[in-house]
């Protein structure tokens, strides 16, 4: 991972490259992330949400050797989203994910109902359920079918084992039990989310708003650093169950399943990021082709 100072990042919000400068404007919005502290960069002002420069801090950190111009990401978004339409039958149940990626992914599958394809899908986040709806796609819970043909969606680090880190857009808990309920799950990501190693990306932790402070003091027991996921206006973010993500800076994680029980064992988590051995499948694209990874 490069080092921040000399760093560019991307910000989804607003589709651009940032250059990381030192920062001589402590107000603007960069440097109120707490990934940031005391930098800003060259168009902070453009920058409407400190949430998403921390979300993808890690990845264009990094990126310097792998580095997608902003049109090639979404390109690749999009290809990986259509691809996965190969694993939608007719009379299926489809589980439906949440972030940009399982966005292209919603609206390609909402062209297909309009052109006939009879599916009915379990959305994992209030956002993904709306846009299911607006785009005519028939939206079921688990009181019709507890059972999901098959389930696509995001991620935010994937490594070849097809362990991930999940719950960048904040939709964790709920793409778990979707996932858990899938027979077959699908990623969709563009090449940048493929890592040896888990653990760049901060570590999604659900948790109980009132057990905040002390699951907070646990975590940081288990060598990680949590801090309080917030809004670009400064509130607190809150789940579509009414629940505080703690963003836990990791570094690299050694034993995913060890770290993943460990935070399990913490009253008042509600859930962690980590989805291990779920995947079964991650299609991973570039702006002109798409790589399937199965698990190894
Ligand atoms: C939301 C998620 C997303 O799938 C993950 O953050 C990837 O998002 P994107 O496709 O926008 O990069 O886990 O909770």
């Amino acid at each position: 991972m490069g080092d921040p100072a000399s760093g560019v990042i991307f910000c989804n919000s607003c589709s651009r490259f940032f250059i990381l400068e030192p920062s001589s404007q402590p107000e603007t919005a960069a440097s109120q992330c707490d990934v940031l502290p005391a930098r800003t960069c060259r168009a902070a002002q453009r920058l409407p949400c400190t949430l998403e420069a921390r979300q993808n801090l890690s990845l264009n950190f990094c990126c310097s050797t792998n580095m997608l111009a902003m049109e090639t990401v979404d390109k690749a978004k999009e290809l990986a989203a259509q691809r996965s339409l190969e694993f939608v039958r007719d009379g299926m149940i489809v589980g439906m994910g949440s972030g940009t990626t399982a966005t292209h992914f919603i609206k390609l599958l909402g062209e297909r109902v309009k052109q006939g394809l009879r599916v009915r899908g379990i959305s994992s986040s209030k956002a993904s359920e709306d846009l299911a709806r607006s785009l005519g796609i028939p939206v079921i819970d688990f009181h019709q079918a507890t059972e999901i043909d098959v389930t696509i969606d995001g991620a935010d680090e994937v490594t070849h084992k097809l362990d991930l880190i999940k719950g960048g857009g904040g939709a964790l808990l709920r793409e778990k039990i979707v996932a858990s309920a899938s027979k077959l799950f699908v990623i969709v990501a563009d090449s940048r989310k493929l890592v040896e190693r888990l653990g760049k990306f901060p570590l999604p932790v659900e948790v109980i708003p009132m057990a905040a402070p002390l699951v907070a003091r646990k975590l940081e027991a288990l060598g990680v650093r949590p801090s309080v996921r917030k809004t670009g206006s400064g509130d607190d973010y809150i789940t579509d169950e009414g629940n505080l993500i703690l963003d836990c800076a990791c570094g690299e994680i050694d034993d995913p399943h060890k770290l993943a029980a460990e935070i399990r064992a913490i009253v008042g988590v509600v859930e962690h990021g980590l989805f291990l051995g779920m995947a079964n499948i991650a299609l991973i694209a570039s702006d002109t082709d798409v790589k399937e990874v199965t698990r190894g």
